[in-house]
Protein backbone atom coordinates (compact mmCIF):
# COMPACT_ATOMS: atom_id res chain seq x y z
CA UNK A 1 0.00 0.00 0.00
CA UNK A 2 3.19 2.08 0.44
CA UNK A 3 3.68 3.81 -2.72
CA UNK A 4 7.11 6.11 -3.14
CA UNK A 5 6.87 9.43 -5.25
CA UNK A 6 8.80 9.24 -8.01
CA UNK A 7 12.19 10.18 -8.03
CA UNK A 8 11.67 13.65 -9.69
CA UNK A 9 8.67 14.61 -6.99
CA UNK A 10 11.32 12.80 -4.23
CA UNK A 11 14.02 15.55 -5.63
CA UNK A 12 12.41 18.10 -5.67
CA UNK A 13 10.71 17.51 -2.39
CA UNK A 14 13.82 16.89 -0.34
CA UNK A 15 15.11 20.22 -2.40
CA UNK A 16 12.39 22.42 -0.38
CA UNK A 17 12.06 20.58 2.93
CA UNK A 18 15.90 21.56 2.83
CA UNK A 19 15.65 24.81 1.97
CA UNK A 20 13.11 25.82 4.45
CA UNK A 21 14.71 23.26 6.78
CA UNK A 22 15.96 25.64 9.24
CA UNK A 23 14.06 28.07 12.10
CA UNK A 24 17.04 30.09 13.27
CA UNK A 25 15.72 33.37 13.35
CA UNK A 26 12.02 32.65 12.42
CA UNK A 27 10.66 34.04 15.59
CA UNK A 28 7.07 34.64 14.61
CA UNK A 29 5.20 31.47 15.40
CA UNK A 30 3.55 30.90 18.21
CA UNK A 31 2.68 27.27 18.12
CA UNK A 32 -0.55 25.52 19.58
CA UNK A 33 -0.49 23.43 22.28
CA UNK A 34 3.09 23.02 22.13
CA UNK A 35 5.96 23.92 25.05
CA UNK A 36 7.27 27.28 22.53
CA UNK A 37 10.64 27.42 24.72
CA UNK A 38 11.74 23.84 24.87
CA UNK A 39 10.85 23.16 20.87
CA UNK A 40 13.04 26.12 20.17
CA UNK A 41 16.05 24.69 21.78
CA UNK A 42 15.63 21.22 19.79
CA UNK A 43 13.16 21.46 17.07
CA UNK A 44 11.65 18.21 15.98
CA UNK A 45 10.15 18.91 12.00
CA UNK A 46 8.67 17.30 9.63
CA UNK A 47 9.37 18.20 5.72
CA UNK A 48 7.42 15.16 4.05
CA UNK A 49 5.19 12.16 4.37
CA UNK A 50 4.03 8.92 2.28
CA UNK A 51 2.33 6.12 2.60
CA UNK A 52 3.48 5.11 6.82
CA UNK A 53 6.22 7.79 6.71
CA UNK A 54 7.70 10.90 7.04
CA UNK A 55 10.89 12.35 6.39
CA UNK A 56 12.59 15.20 8.89
CA UNK A 57 13.98 18.07 6.56
CA UNK A 58 17.21 16.38 7.02
CA UNK A 59 16.33 13.17 5.12
CA UNK A 60 15.81 11.37 8.12
CA UNK A 61 12.65 8.49 8.24
CA UNK A 62 10.09 8.20 10.94
CA UNK A 63 7.56 6.24 11.13
CA UNK A 64 3.85 7.73 11.77
CA UNK A 65 2.00 5.96 14.93
CA UNK A 66 -0.39 8.93 15.41
CA UNK A 67 -1.46 8.93 11.87
CA UNK A 68 -0.31 12.86 12.04
CA UNK A 69 -2.55 13.47 15.00
CA UNK A 70 -5.35 11.27 14.56
CA UNK A 71 -6.28 12.13 11.45
CA UNK A 72 -4.54 10.84 8.09
CA UNK A 73 -6.53 7.41 8.13
CA UNK A 74 -5.55 6.50 4.96
CA UNK A 75 -1.86 7.37 5.10
CA UNK A 76 0.35 10.34 3.83
CA UNK A 77 0.51 11.31 0.32
CA UNK A 78 -2.66 9.15 -1.31
CA UNK A 79 -3.08 10.29 -5.01
CA UNK A 80 -6.81 10.08 -5.42
CA UNK A 81 -7.17 12.89 -2.67
CA UNK A 82 -4.27 15.22 -3.98
CA UNK A 83 -5.63 14.68 -7.19
CA UNK A 84 -9.52 15.62 -6.28
CA UNK A 85 -8.24 18.90 -4.66
CA UNK A 86 -6.07 20.05 -7.85
CA UNK A 87 -8.53 19.76 -9.97
CA UNK A 88 -11.31 22.11 -7.71
CA UNK A 89 -8.98 24.85 -7.32
CA UNK A 90 -9.07 24.94 -11.16
CA UNK A 91 -12.32 24.15 -11.66
CA UNK A 92 -14.12 26.51 -8.53
CA UNK A 93 -11.63 27.72 -5.63
CA UNK A 94 -14.59 29.35 -3.44
CA UNK A 95 -18.27 29.28 -3.14
CA UNK A 96 -20.76 31.14 -0.72
CA UNK A 97 -22.86 28.69 1.52
CA UNK A 98 -24.87 31.51 2.59
CA UNK A 99 -27.89 31.14 0.82
CA UNK A 100 -26.08 29.60 -2.43
CA UNK A 101 -24.65 26.26 -2.53
CA UNK A 102 -22.14 24.16 -5.02
CA UNK A 103 -22.92 20.85 -5.85
CA UNK A 104 -19.77 19.56 -4.43
CA UNK A 105 -21.67 19.80 -0.96
CA UNK A 106 -24.79 18.15 -1.44
CA UNK A 107 -22.82 15.16 -2.81
CA UNK A 108 -20.46 14.90 -0.20
CA UNK A 109 -23.14 15.38 2.43
CA UNK A 110 -24.68 12.64 0.52
CA UNK A 111 -21.59 10.23 0.59
CA UNK A 112 -21.20 11.06 4.54
CA UNK A 113 -24.66 9.76 5.40
CA UNK A 114 -24.15 6.74 3.46
CA UNK A 115 -21.78 5.88 5.55
CA UNK A 116 -23.05 7.02 9.01
CA UNK A 117 -24.56 5.37 11.52
CA UNK A 118 -28.48 4.53 10.82
CA UNK A 119 -30.94 7.70 10.93
CA UNK A 120 -27.88 10.32 10.99
CA UNK A 121 -29.19 11.43 7.63
CA UNK A 122 -28.78 15.15 7.71
CA UNK A 123 -24.68 17.01 7.76
CA UNK A 124 -24.22 20.29 8.46
CA UNK A 125 -20.13 21.38 7.68
CA UNK A 126 -17.76 23.31 9.32
CA UNK A 127 -13.86 23.50 9.38
CA UNK A 128 -12.90 21.40 12.41
CA UNK A 129 -13.75 19.38 15.15
CA UNK A 130 -13.73 22.17 17.85
CA UNK A 131 -16.43 24.06 15.80
CA UNK A 132 -18.48 20.98 14.87
CA UNK A 133 -18.72 20.22 18.61
CA UNK A 134 -20.14 24.30 18.73
CA UNK A 135 -21.97 23.72 16.27
CA UNK A 136 -23.88 20.67 17.45
CA UNK A 137 -24.21 22.20 21.11
CA UNK A 138 -26.03 25.08 19.77
CA UNK A 139 -28.35 22.68 17.82
CA UNK A 140 -29.02 20.89 20.83
CA UNK A 141 -30.18 24.14 22.50
CA UNK A 142 -31.72 25.37 19.65
CA UNK A 143 -33.60 22.45 18.89
CA UNK A 144 -35.23 22.00 22.17
CA UNK A 145 -36.21 25.82 21.97
CA UNK A 146 -37.95 25.21 18.46
CA UNK A 147 -40.06 22.32 19.61
CA UNK A 148 -41.63 24.66 22.51
CA UNK A 149 -38.39 23.43 25.34
CA UNK A 150 -36.50 26.59 25.55
CA UNK A 151 -35.67 26.06 29.28
CA UNK A 152 -33.82 23.23 28.35
CA UNK A 153 -30.26 25.12 28.00
CA UNK A 154 -28.23 23.08 30.50
CA UNK A 155 -25.39 21.22 28.73
CA UNK A 156 -23.75 18.16 30.46
CA UNK A 157 -20.26 16.89 29.53
CA UNK A 158 -17.79 14.43 31.40
CA UNK A 159 -14.59 14.47 33.27
CA UNK A 160 -11.69 13.94 31.42
CA UNK A 161 -13.35 14.89 27.61
CA UNK A 162 -11.98 16.78 24.69
CA UNK A 163 -14.29 18.51 22.57
CA UNK A 164 -11.92 21.22 21.37
CA UNK A 165 -10.85 24.59 22.26
CA UNK A 166 -13.38 26.79 21.89
CA UNK A 167 -15.75 28.32 24.77
CA UNK A 168 -18.07 25.83 24.46
CA UNK A 169 -16.34 22.82 23.79
CA UNK A 170 -13.68 23.60 26.79
CA UNK A 171 -17.28 24.09 29.38
CA UNK A 172 -18.45 20.47 28.21
CA UNK A 173 -14.52 19.50 28.18
CA UNK A 174 -12.87 17.89 31.70
CA UNK A 175 -9.37 18.72 30.94
CA UNK A 176 -8.51 21.06 33.80
CA UNK A 177 -5.16 22.38 31.71
CA UNK A 178 -7.56 23.13 28.87
CA UNK A 179 -10.27 25.16 31.37
CA UNK A 180 -8.49 27.01 34.19
CA UNK A 181 -6.86 29.84 32.19
CA UNK A 182 -10.36 30.72 30.77
CA UNK A 183 -12.34 32.40 33.15
CA UNK A 184 -15.84 31.05 34.04
CA UNK A 185 -16.85 30.03 30.42
CA UNK A 186 -20.06 28.74 29.36
CA UNK A 187 -22.94 28.91 32.58
CA UNK A 188 -25.24 25.76 33.52
CA UNK A 189 -23.08 23.17 32.51
CA UNK A 190 -22.07 20.18 34.70
CA UNK A 191 -20.37 16.88 34.04
CA UNK A 192 -20.69 13.25 34.78
CA UNK A 193 -17.52 11.31 36.14
CA UNK A 194 -15.01 9.72 33.97
CA UNK A 195 -15.08 6.03 33.06
CA UNK A 196 -11.29 5.48 34.09
CA UNK A 197 -10.37 3.10 36.83
CA UNK A 198 -7.60 1.34 36.99
CA UNK A 199 -8.43 -0.58 40.42
CA UNK A 200 -10.62 -2.46 38.35
CA UNK A 201 -9.89 -2.40 34.79
CA UNK A 202 -6.15 -2.51 34.29
CA UNK A 203 -4.65 -4.76 31.31
CA UNK A 204 -8.33 -4.90 29.58
CA UNK A 205 -8.35 -5.97 26.07
CA UNK A 206 -11.00 -4.15 24.37
CA UNK A 207 -13.95 -2.73 26.60
CA UNK A 208 -12.87 -3.06 30.43
CA UNK A 209 -15.68 -4.93 32.23
CA UNK A 210 -16.23 -2.69 34.79
CA UNK A 211 -18.13 0.71 34.92
CA UNK A 212 -21.39 0.59 33.40
CA UNK A 213 -23.07 1.97 36.12
CA UNK A 214 -21.16 5.87 35.87
CA UNK A 215 -23.60 6.07 33.40
CA UNK A 216 -26.30 6.76 36.06
CA UNK A 217 -24.55 9.64 37.17
CA UNK A 218 -26.49 11.18 34.83
CA UNK A 219 -29.55 10.06 36.62
CA UNK A 220 -27.83 12.07 39.62
CA UNK A 221 -27.51 15.12 37.01
CA UNK A 222 -31.41 14.75 36.59
CA UNK A 223 -32.42 14.61 40.05
CA UNK A 224 -29.76 17.58 40.59
CA UNK A 225 -31.32 19.71 37.80
CA UNK A 226 -34.73 18.36 36.79
CA UNK A 227 -34.10 17.23 33.11
CA UNK A 228 -36.60 19.68 31.99
CA UNK A 229 -33.43 22.15 32.18
CA UNK A 230 -31.47 19.99 30.67
CA UNK A 231 -30.67 20.00 26.94
CA UNK A 232 -28.26 17.54 25.71
CA UNK A 233 -24.91 14.96 27.02
CA UNK A 234 -22.16 14.84 24.94
CA UNK A 235 -19.06 12.05 25.65
CA UNK A 236 -16.26 10.72 23.40
CA UNK A 237 -17.89 6.82 22.93
CA UNK A 238 -13.54 6.47 23.03
CA UNK A 239 -11.80 9.48 24.86
CA UNK A 240 -8.41 10.40 22.83
CA UNK A 241 -7.15 13.32 24.28
CA UNK A 242 -6.90 12.19 27.45
CA UNK A 243 -5.57 9.16 27.76
CA UNK A 244 -7.26 6.65 25.51
CA UNK A 245 -10.22 5.80 27.91
CA UNK A 246 -12.37 3.34 26.80
CA UNK A 247 -15.95 2.92 27.43
CA UNK A 248 -16.72 0.06 30.24
CA UNK A 249 -19.28 -3.30 28.49
CA UNK A 250 -22.74 -1.37 29.15
CA UNK A 251 -21.81 2.31 29.79
CA UNK A 252 -23.21 3.70 26.09
CA UNK A 253 -26.10 2.17 26.25
CA UNK A 254 -26.88 2.64 29.36
CA UNK A 255 -26.27 6.46 28.76
CA UNK A 256 -28.79 6.34 25.75
CA UNK A 257 -31.26 4.58 27.68
CA UNK A 258 -31.33 7.30 30.19
CA UNK A 259 -31.51 10.70 27.72
CA UNK A 260 -34.40 8.92 26.06
CA UNK A 261 -36.18 8.49 29.90
CA UNK A 262 -35.68 12.19 30.04
CA UNK A 263 -35.71 13.51 26.51
CA UNK A 264 -32.17 14.57 26.61
CA UNK A 265 -30.47 14.62 23.46
CA UNK A 266 -26.96 12.25 22.83
CA UNK A 267 -23.86 13.77 21.33
CA UNK A 268 -20.90 11.57 20.19
CA UNK A 269 -18.40 13.25 19.72
CA UNK A 270 -16.52 11.21 17.16
CA UNK A 271 -13.60 13.71 16.02
CA UNK A 272 -11.33 10.62 16.97
CA UNK A 273 -13.52 7.83 16.30
CA UNK A 274 -14.72 8.37 13.39
CA UNK A 275 -13.95 6.95 9.94
CA UNK A 276 -12.90 3.21 10.86
CA UNK A 277 -10.60 4.11 13.79
CA UNK A 278 -12.13 0.53 15.98
CA UNK A 279 -12.93 -0.92 12.69
CA UNK A 280 -16.33 0.30 12.07
CA UNK A 281 -17.15 3.71 9.60
CA UNK A 282 -18.15 4.83 13.34
CA UNK A 283 -17.84 4.35 16.71
CA UNK A 284 -21.56 4.14 17.21
CA UNK A 285 -21.72 1.36 14.72
CA UNK A 286 -19.62 -0.15 16.71
CA UNK A 287 -20.92 0.15 20.12
CA UNK A 288 -24.32 -0.79 18.50
CA UNK A 289 -25.62 2.84 20.12
CA UNK A 290 -26.68 5.63 17.93
CA UNK A 291 -26.51 9.49 18.88
CA UNK A 292 -28.83 11.73 17.99
CA UNK A 293 -26.00 14.17 16.67
CA UNK A 294 -22.85 13.21 16.21
CA UNK A 295 -19.90 15.56 15.55
CA UNK A 296 -16.82 14.80 13.15
CA UNK A 297 -13.16 16.14 11.53
CA UNK A 298 -9.80 14.92 10.95
CA UNK A 299 -10.23 11.69 9.15
CA UNK A 300 -13.36 13.74 7.07
CA UNK A 301 -10.67 14.86 4.46
CA UNK A 302 -7.72 12.09 5.76
CA UNK A 303 -6.53 15.81 7.34
CA UNK A 304 -5.67 17.25 3.93
CA UNK A 305 -8.00 20.18 4.17
CA UNK A 306 -10.00 21.62 7.41
CA UNK A 307 -12.87 20.15 7.50
CA UNK A 308 -15.70 18.93 10.34
CA UNK A 309 -19.25 18.40 10.41
CA UNK A 310 -22.71 17.69 12.50
CA UNK A 311 -24.69 14.75 11.52
CA UNK A 312 -27.93 15.15 12.87
CA UNK A 313 -30.97 12.86 12.54
CA UNK A 314 -33.97 13.73 10.97
CA UNK A 315 -36.32 15.21 13.83
CA UNK A 316 -33.71 17.53 14.49
CA UNK A 317 -34.06 19.00 11.63
CA UNK A 318 -37.11 18.89 11.23
CA UNK A 319 -38.16 20.73 14.54
CA UNK A 320 -35.91 23.57 12.70
CA UNK A 321 -38.26 24.10 9.13
CA UNK A 322 -41.21 25.90 10.47
CA UNK A 323 -42.26 29.24 9.94
CA UNK A 324 -42.10 31.14 6.44
CA UNK A 325 -40.00 29.64 4.39
CA UNK A 326 -37.67 32.95 3.01
CA UNK A 327 -36.94 32.78 6.96
CA UNK A 328 -33.66 31.09 7.84
CA UNK A 329 -34.27 28.53 9.94
CA UNK A 330 -30.41 28.25 11.99
CA UNK A 331 -28.53 31.05 12.37
CA UNK A 332 -25.42 29.72 12.52
CA UNK A 333 -22.64 28.51 9.65
CA UNK A 334 -19.18 29.01 8.81
CA UNK A 335 -17.70 31.46 6.10
CA UNK A 336 -15.67 27.96 4.97
CA UNK A 337 -18.66 25.58 5.61
CA UNK A 338 -18.87 23.20 2.50
CA UNK A 339 -15.69 25.04 1.36
CA UNK A 340 -14.98 23.62 -2.58
CA UNK A 341 -11.62 21.80 -1.53
CA UNK A 342 -12.48 20.39 1.55
CA UNK A 343 -15.72 18.53 -0.10
CA UNK A 344 -13.24 17.66 -3.24
CA UNK A 345 -11.05 16.26 -0.54
CA UNK A 346 -13.58 14.88 1.01
CA UNK A 347 -15.07 12.69 -1.67
CA UNK A 348 -11.69 11.43 -2.51
CA UNK A 349 -11.12 10.53 0.99
CA UNK A 350 -14.32 8.33 1.03
CA UNK A 351 -12.95 7.06 -2.39
CA UNK A 352 -10.03 6.06 -0.91
CA UNK A 353 -10.92 4.50 2.10
CA UNK A 354 -13.74 2.51 -0.09
CA UNK A 355 -10.87 1.20 -2.42
CA UNK A 356 -9.08 -0.23 0.19
CA UNK A 357 -11.82 -0.57 2.62
CA UNK A 358 -10.27 0.93 5.13
CA UNK A 359 -13.02 1.68 6.92
CA UNK A 360 -13.66 -1.51 8.49
CA UNK A 361 -9.37 -2.70 8.12
CA UNK A 362 -8.94 -1.70 12.08
CA UNK A 363 -11.13 -4.58 12.57
CA UNK A 364 -8.25 -7.03 11.04
CA UNK A 365 -5.73 -5.33 12.75
CA UNK A 366 -6.90 -5.45 16.14
CA UNK A 367 -5.87 -8.55 16.92
CA UNK A 368 -2.32 -8.33 16.46
CA UNK A 369 -2.19 -4.68 17.61
CA UNK A 370 -3.11 -5.83 21.05
CA UNK A 371 -0.84 -8.77 20.96
CA UNK A 372 1.84 -6.44 20.84
CA UNK A 373 0.99 -3.62 22.99
CA UNK A 374 -0.14 -6.04 25.53
CA UNK A 375 3.99 -7.41 25.38
CA UNK A 376 4.67 -4.00 26.74
CA UNK A 377 2.73 -5.03 30.15
CA UNK A 378 5.58 -6.13 32.29
CA UNK A 379 8.20 -3.23 30.81
CA UNK A 380 9.50 -0.82 33.60
CA UNK A 381 7.01 1.68 35.12
CA UNK A 382 3.73 0.52 32.94
CA UNK A 383 0.82 0.50 34.89
CA UNK A 384 -1.75 -0.02 32.13
CA UNK A 385 -2.03 -1.14 28.51
CA UNK A 386 -5.48 -0.49 26.93
CA UNK A 387 -6.58 -1.12 23.39
CA UNK A 388 -9.90 -1.43 21.03
CA UNK A 389 -9.48 -1.26 17.31
CA UNK A 390 -6.32 0.25 16.22
CA UNK A 391 -6.38 2.98 19.41
CA UNK A 392 -4.02 2.02 22.09
CA UNK A 393 -2.97 3.50 25.44
CA UNK A 394 0.41 2.74 27.66
CA UNK A 395 -0.05 4.50 31.04
CA UNK A 396 3.13 5.13 32.97
CA UNK A 397 3.59 5.57 36.52
CA UNK A 398 4.20 9.57 37.02
CA UNK A 399 7.55 10.50 38.23
CA UNK A 400 6.65 11.93 41.28
CA UNK A 401 5.99 15.52 41.30
CA UNK A 402 6.86 16.02 37.57
CA UNK A 403 3.58 14.46 36.34
CA UNK A 404 3.86 14.17 32.35
CA UNK A 405 7.76 14.31 32.66
CA UNK A 406 8.16 10.46 32.26
CA UNK A 407 5.84 10.37 28.99
CA UNK A 408 7.23 13.29 27.30
CA UNK A 409 11.04 11.24 27.88
CA UNK A 410 9.56 8.53 26.05
CA UNK A 411 7.74 10.27 23.56
CA UNK A 412 11.40 12.35 22.55
CA UNK A 413 13.13 8.83 22.85
CA UNK A 414 10.85 7.41 20.16
CA UNK A 415 11.41 10.72 18.16
CA UNK A 416 15.06 10.15 17.86
CA UNK A 417 14.86 6.12 17.17
CA UNK A 418 12.20 7.56 14.31
CA UNK A 419 9.43 6.70 15.28
CA UNK A 420 6.25 9.13 15.95
CA UNK A 421 4.22 8.29 18.97
CA UNK A 422 1.63 11.30 20.84
CA UNK A 423 1.34 11.67 24.78
CA UNK A 424 -0.86 13.16 27.24
CA UNK A 425 -0.36 13.59 30.94
CA UNK A 426 1.59 10.31 31.47
CA UNK A 427 -0.18 8.04 29.05
CA UNK A 428 1.77 6.97 25.49
CA UNK A 429 -1.18 7.32 22.68
CA UNK A 430 -1.25 4.95 19.90
CA UNK A 431 -3.69 5.75 16.82
CA UNK A 432 -1.23 4.58 13.53
CA UNK A 433 -2.83 5.13 9.74
CA UNK A 434 -5.54 2.32 9.24
CA UNK A 435 -2.53 1.16 6.19
CA UNK A 436 -0.88 -0.22 8.99
CA UNK A 437 0.63 -3.70 8.19
CA UNK A 438 2.31 -6.51 11.34
CA UNK A 439 5.90 -5.47 10.73
CA UNK A 440 5.12 -1.50 11.43
CA UNK A 441 3.13 -2.58 14.17
CA UNK A 442 6.01 -4.42 15.77
CA UNK A 443 8.77 -1.22 14.83
CA UNK A 444 6.35 1.45 16.79
CA UNK A 445 5.90 -1.44 19.83
CA UNK A 446 9.62 -2.46 19.72
CA UNK A 447 11.15 1.31 19.59
CA UNK A 448 8.16 1.84 22.59
CA UNK A 449 9.71 -0.74 24.62
CA UNK A 450 13.61 -0.07 24.10
CA UNK A 451 12.43 3.60 24.99
CA UNK A 452 10.91 2.25 28.90
CA UNK A 453 13.79 0.44 29.21
CA UNK A 454 16.37 2.70 28.13
CA UNK A 455 14.87 5.72 30.70
CA UNK A 456 14.46 3.31 33.63
C1 LIG B 1 -12.94 14.27 20.49
C2 LIG B 1 -12.43 15.53 19.90
N1 LIG B 1 -13.28 16.56 19.72
C3 LIG B 1 -12.88 17.71 19.19
C4 LIG B 1 -11.58 17.90 18.81
C5 LIG B 1 -11.15 19.22 18.25
O1 LIG B 1 -10.88 19.12 16.91
P1 LIG B 1 -10.06 20.31 16.19
O2 LIG B 1 -8.68 20.27 16.75
O3 LIG B 1 -10.16 19.94 14.73
O4 LIG B 1 -10.77 21.58 16.49
C6 LIG B 1 -10.67 16.86 18.97
C7 LIG B 1 -9.26 17.03 18.56
O5 LIG B 1 -8.41 16.23 18.82
C8 LIG B 1 -11.10 15.65 19.55
O6 LIG B 1 -10.26 14.65 19.76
Amino acid sequence: MHRDLDPQTAAAASQLAESTGSIAGKDAYWMPFTANRHFRKAPRLLARAKGMQYWTPEGREVLDGIAGLWCVNAGHGREKISAAIARQTETMDYAPPFQMGHPLAFETAERLADIAPEGLNKVFFTNSGSEAVETALKMAIAYHRARGEGQRTRLIGRERGYHGVNFGGISVGGMVANRKMFGTMLGGVDHIRHTHDLSKNAFSRGQPEHGAELADDLERLVALHDASTIAAVIVEPVAGSTGVLIPPKGYLERLRAICDKHGILLIFDEVITGFGRLGSPFGAQHFGVTPDLMTVAKGITNGCVPMGAVFARQFIYDAFMNGPEHIIEFFHGYTYSAHPLACAASIGTLDTYADDGLLTRAASMAGHFERALHGLAEHPHVIDVRNIGLVGGIELDPIPGSPGKRAFDVFLECWAQGVLVRFTGDTIALSPPLIIENEHIDRIVETLGAALKKLA
